[in-house]
C-alpha cells in the first residue's frame, strides 16, 4: 500500500471512493479546490499490489483524506480542517486511516503552521470516533444539532498539533 499526495488526476477515483463510503458527497470542483489550494494536505492510499494491465490503467484508490486550511478562522487561530476521510471496506483495519490522518496533520503543521486540526463526525459513527479520539487523540467539543442533511447531530472535534513541535 502506498500513501501519497492527492493528484488532480486521482479526483474521479477519490470521488467514487467517497460516494461508496459516505453520504456526504461533493462536486469535482470542490476536490480540485482542495488539491490546488492546499496541495500538501490531501492524501490517497493506493493498492499497488494490483498489477496494471496497461500503462493507462487507473490507480486503485482504496482510501483518501481530503483536508484544507480554514480560510477565515472565527477564533483567529491558524488551523487545518478534515473535510472527508474514508477507506474502502476491503481495506479497513489495516491502519490506513490513521496513516492518512497523520500525514495530513504533519503537513498542516509544517507547511502552514497550523496550531490545531478540526473536524465534524456523526455522533453515531463509532469507528471514526474511536479512530479520532482513542487512536489519534482528538478531543470532543460541542455537539452541533442537526449538522447533517438527514438531521443527525455532529460532534465537533479538535486536536492540538503542538506534539509535532
Ligand atoms: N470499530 C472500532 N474502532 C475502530 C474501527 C471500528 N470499526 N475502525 C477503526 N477503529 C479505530 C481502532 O482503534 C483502530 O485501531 P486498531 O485497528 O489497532 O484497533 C484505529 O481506529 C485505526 O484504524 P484504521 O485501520 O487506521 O482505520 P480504517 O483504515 O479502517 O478507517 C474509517 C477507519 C475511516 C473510519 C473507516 O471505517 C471508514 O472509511 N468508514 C466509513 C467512512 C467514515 O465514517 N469516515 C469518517 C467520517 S468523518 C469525516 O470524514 C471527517
Amino acid at each position: 500500500m502506498d500513501i501519497r499526495v492527492l493528484r488532480p488526476s486521482d479526483i474521479p477515483h477519490v470521488q467514487q471512493t467517497n460516494i461508496t463510503n459516505l453520504p456526504e458527497n461533493y462536486f469535482c470542483k470542490y476536490y480540485l479546490y482542495h488539491a490546488l489550494s492546499w496541495p500538501q494536505l490531501s492524501y490517497v492510499a493506493v493498492d499497488v499490489s494490483r498489477p496494471k494491465k496497461t500503462p493507462y490503467d487507473a490507480p486503485k484508490i482504496v482510501g483518501y483524506v481530503l483536508a484544507k486550511m480554514e480560510e477565515d478562522p472565527a477564533d483567529g487561530v491558524q488551523h487545518g480542517h478534515i473535510t472527508s476521510l474514508s477507506v474502502m471496506r476491503t481495506h479497513r483495519r489495516l491502519g490506513l486511516a490513521e496513516k492518512l490522518m497523520r500525514q495530513s496533520q504533519r503537513a498542516m503543521f509544517e507547511t502552514y503552521g497550523a496550531v490545531y486540526v478540526s473536524l465534524h463526525v456523526r455522533v453515531s459513527n463509532i469507528a471514526a470516533l474511536a479512530l479520532y479520539r482513542d487512536t489519534l487523540g482528538f478531543k470532543v467539543g460541542d455537539t452541533e444539532a442537526k449538522y447533517y442533511a438527514d438531521g443527525e447531530d455532529a460532534f465537533s472535534m479538535r486536536m492540538d498539533l503542538d506534539y509535532l513541535r
